[in-house]
């Protein structure tokens, strides 16, 4: 049943202003600008079709955007408009032809680079800068001047020339890709030197350059900016009477004056010349050192951009081209099966090599089962692979088209390609398994990765090349079996690594061998609750382990409680009770417990566990996220040390939350929305103070 027309427009309306939000205030979007003029376009049409349902405050009265509050807020005094978009040589000639429409005279068009950065309005009193203003809503912005002293590309005092005595030049600010990339490891380290984990870190990082250029553009001390090195591109100059007959000279003045403006500007006598200059970016786009979203396209002679003048929220004489995201067409070889640590099979297409965005493509992970369903994947299909930003390819649809009559459906694997094991597949889970945990050598091999990984027991000298070398010799079945190592076993052994077609052969030396046997060795002296969690035990992550540790205080008490006792302890749940009775009665890990504890693995926890400082958190579940002047492991134990309770999930128990920088706005909405207490680092401090 289709919805009633006031109501779709309501849920559009109610959907932009959502993702004009995340783009805009946030600068964390959530669907591509594609996908975003596509649900604009639909909206403009059904109220162009209804305009009594039209609402007050619809994006399409509006220009988008909001500003934001801390910095003085300064209206423009020309509108920060945007552009309309086109998408197809149809679009263009649309374009082209509605301007031919009005101007009868020759149109001459300038091409040049949309800048996948923020706007920026610039004033420049007798040759100073005096002012900096982002775009805002289009009509009032932020005065982000001292930010924008810093950036070394725009001038603070023009060379000489025949500026007029105060004027305004507009342009792009933006990150260079590989300023960004520096920026994100270095955002990265500290985030794990903060303890957060690798989903964490990822979900905190900056995705793309525009949002780190408007989350730094955006930062209250200039200082903090400085770090962060941005760079700006002008491409308009607004003075009451044009300086020049034509926008192009008017940006070789500008060029005069010290702005950077963008070299690949180019005069096109026709719209034959802008689609020739589209195909030639498009194919050098990738090598520019910062991302463009696609092309603006504008008409050169002044006075006709003054006859074309303005819709409501575009120029009529500007419009830009948007390159779809990468996608291209190649045939379906099969679909191969990855199994993972513990036991998660992921099926994965097996493609023709295909040229994408500069990379060959080989592969696109499907997910799981419902996604062969979804895509009706059928032997032999030709299929379109996507790639956006620095995401995996997928596969996007197939080209049905280019299918025989009787096809094959895909039919996922009953059984594991690597043991042959039949596979089994939960209620309600999306994800089949190999449930043969304890022969099938991707488990195994994962297995052991995961317990020499660094949270825990860190083994320095040993990954996971190495680790699937010496399973491949027969050296190591488990990770027991890593405490039997001994140098002679593995000096000069060699073996091959890499991937199948470029497979390269490794040879243990002196070196590695002894920084290998260090680790091992340093290893026998990490705590408990780390051995725990390096077990594996399905369901058993660092937060588990450690109260399990806690609460059971070894092994044995552990391995003999029964479902009912675990989930007694606060926060194991039922399902994590029954894998961890699952993973104790499977004599295979019985017998590799007694080997760790023969090897002196730590299997105790220490008598020195924390003291409880005082009762003042007694009964409260308490939920730490974000950055904080101490480390967030740090905390969680003060919290502790007070009686306190750590939970990882916001919900209606959780007595507080409290928040640090760079918290998930997510998290914080929903704590909002559920009524939690939420308080600052500094006030939990002041709380837990002694009187
Ligand atoms: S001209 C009235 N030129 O794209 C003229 N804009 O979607 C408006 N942009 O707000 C702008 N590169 O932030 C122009 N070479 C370029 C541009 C450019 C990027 C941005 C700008 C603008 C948005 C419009």
């Amino acid at each position: 049943m289709t919805q009633p027309i006031q109501e779709q427009i309501v849920a559009l309306v109610q959907e932009l202003k959502q993702h004009n939000y995340n783009y805009y205030v946030l600068s964390k979007p959530s669907i591509s600008d594609f996908e975003f003029d596509q649900k604009l376009k639909q909206l403009e049409q059904l109220e162009q079709a209804n305009p009594t349902f039209v609402l007050a405050d619809s994006p399409t009265q509006r220009v988008g955007g909001s500003p934001t509050k801390q910095f003085k807020q300064v209206a423009h005094k020309y509108p920060m408009l945007s552009l309309g978009n086109t998408y197809n040589e149809t679009d263009l000639d649309e374009f082209d032809q509605r301007i031919k429409k009005t101007i009868e005279s020759t149109v001459n068009y300038v091409c040049e680079l949309k800048f996948d950065g923020l706007a920026i309005g610039l004033t420049y009193t007798n040759g100073k800068l005096t002012q900096a203003v982002t775009r805002g809503d289009g009509t009032v912005g932020d005065d982000v001047t001292e930010n924008v002293k810093t950036i070394l590309s725009i001038p603070q005092q023009l060379k000489a020339g025949n500026y007029p005595a105060t004027f305004e030049i507009r342009g792009e600010v933006l990150m260079h890709k590989a300023t960004f990339q520096k920026l994100n490891q270095k955002f990265a380290k500290e985030l794990e030197a903060k303890g957060f984990d690798e989903e964490e870190i990822k979900d905190q990082l900056y995705k793309n350059p525009r949002n780190l250029a408007s989350g730094t553009l955006k930062m209250q001390d200039p200082k903090e900016v400085a770090k962060r090195p941005l760079d700006a591109f002008l491409y308009y100059i607004y003075t009451d009477t044009p300086l020049k007959p034509t926008h192009f000279e008017q940006l070789q003045l500008a060029a005069e004056w010290g702005f950077q403006v963008d070299k690949h500007a180019k005069v096109c006598n026709s719209i034959e010349e802008v689609k020739q200059y589209i195909q030639y970016i498009e194919s050098i786009k990738d090598e520019l050192s910062f991302e463009i979203d696609g092309i603006v396209i504008k008409v050169n002679a002044i006075a006709q951009q003054e006859e074309l003048g303005f819709t409501a929220k575009n120029p009529r004489w500007a419009i830009s081209y948007k390159y779809k995201a990468a996608s291209a067409l190649t045939h379906l070889k099969g679909i191969s099966y990855q199994v993972g640590r513990t036991g998660a099979i992921t099926p994965v297409a097996e493609l023709e090599p295909v040229l994408l965005a500069g990379t060959t493509v080989k592969r696109a992970s499907l997910y799981n089962a419902d996604e062969i369903t979804r895509l009706g994947l059928c032997e032999n299909d030709w299929v379109f692979v996507e790639k956006g930003g620095e995401i995996i390819p997928k596969i996007t649809a197939v080209a049905t088209e280019k299918r025989g009559l009787f096809a094959n459906p895909y039919v996922f694997t009953v059984t594991c390609p690597e043991c042959n094991a039949p596979l089994i597949r939960r209620e309600g889970e999306a994800v089949h398994y190999c449930p043969n945990e304890s022969n099938c050598p991707p488990q195994l091999i994962g297995k052991i990765e995961h317990f020499i990984g660094r949270k825990a027991m860190n083994i320095d000298g040993l990954g996971a090349e190495t680790i699937g070398g010496l399973y491949r010799k027969g050296l190591i079945q488990n990770y027991a079996d890593l405490y039997s190592l001994q140098a002679s076993d593995l000096l000069g052994l060699s073996f091959e690594i890499g991937e199948e077609g470029s497979k390269k052969s490794r040879s243990l030396q002196e070196k590695s061998v002894q920084n290998i046997l260090a680790g091992i060795e340093a290893s026998k002296q990490i705590p408990f609750e780390r051995v725990l969690f390096a077990l594996g035990i399905r369901m058993v992550g660092e937060t588990v382990a450690k109260k399990l540790a806690k609460h059971f205080g070894n092994i044995e008490n552990i391995a003999q409680a029964d479902a009912n006792t675990l989930s007694g302890v606060f926060e194991i749940g039922e399902k994590i009770a029954e894998q961890i009775v699952r993973y104790f009665s499977d004599p295979n890990n019985l017998q590799i417990i007694e080997q760790l504890k023969t090897a002196g693995l730590l299997f105790e926890s220490s008598a020195n566990q924390a003291q409880l400082l005082s009762n003042k958190l007694a009964g409260k579940t308490v939920l730490v996220s974000g950055t904080f002047s101490m480390s967030r492991d740090a905390l969680k134990q003060l919290i502790e040390q007070h009686g306190g309770r750590n939970v990882s999930a916001v919900s209606k128990s959780l007595s507080l939350l409290v928040a640090g920088d760079k918290m998930g706005p997510e998290k914080l909405a929903k704590a909002t929305q559920m009524g939690v207490k939420i308080i600052t680092e500094n006030e939990l401090l002041e709380m837990l103070k002694s009187v």
